[in-house]
């Protein structure tokens, strides 16, 4: 008994690795596709997380340090069900315009309230509007941080309408690629059922960044797509 109590306070006190890659899918073998959620958590997020788990998809969410401290048991939940999450900022800054300690800052406060609410220190980093630099890949590096950006954004955010989400996010698709969304832009959320419905009869597997990476990274101070 005594034991199986200290097994169990030992894993419980395991930090999983947020570079957790998805069992048996292999994106070298199959067609896989990479859906990318920034700015939550939000009122929206747990409609799509229901949506992800009903189709089996995983995707990675860049969370914002200041969103997580409002909702840290969604990005819990996200985590829970296997998505990957990644830092992005804590105030949304653009940072490059920041002072170096600033930028320090906003990483490192972010890195640490996601490891609050998740129990997970992310591994990658995705700079808000896409706005980086050398100093900001060199601060990401510094924090053990891979820089994602994508090969596809859907600008979700101005467009916000669904027909016209799902119409971007079909154009975008490509074997190996990474779209960019918003889990807080309402429509994104209402077009997702049909998004996901739509990619995997056309064959795509979607999965989360380090699962499309197959475990080559992310790697700190490498910036990817
Ligand atoms: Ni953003």
């Amino acid at each position: 008994m005594v034991i199986q109590a200290l097994l169990a306070a030992s894993l419980a006190l395991t930090p999983i690795p947020a570079t957790t890659v998805q069992a048996k899918i292999d994106c070298s073998r199959v067609k896989c596709l990479a859906l990318t959620f920034d700015d939550g958590p939000g009122a929206t997020t747990p409609a799509l997380l229901k949506t992800l788990k009903r189709a089996g998809a995983k995707a990675t969410f860049f969370l914002v340090g200041k969103r997580v401290e409002q909702r840290p048991e969604i990005a819990a939940q996200a985590v829970a069900e296997g998505h990957a999450i990644g830092n992005h900022t804590y105030s949304h800054a653009s940072l490059p315009t920041l002072l170096e300690d600033e930028i320090v800052e906003e990483i490192r406060t972010t890195q640490e309230i996601i490891q609050q609410a998740t129990g997970q220190q992310p591994t990658m980093f995705r700079p808000p509007y896409g706005h980086t630099s050398d100093r900001v890949l060199a601060v990401a590096d510094q924090n053990e941080l891979a820089q994602v950006l994508w090969t596809g954004t859907t600008l979700d955010w101005q467009l916000r309408d669904a027909k016209k989400i799902k119409a971007a996010v079909l154009r975008l698709a490509k074997r190996d690629g990474v779209i960019l969304m918003h889990d807080t832009v309402p429509a994104t959320v209402k077009a997702m059922p049909a998004i996901v419905k739509e990619l995997k009869k056309r064959g795509y597997h979607l999965v989360t960044v380090p699962t499309l990476l197959g475990g080559k990274g992310p790697k700190p101070g490498v910036s990817y797509f």
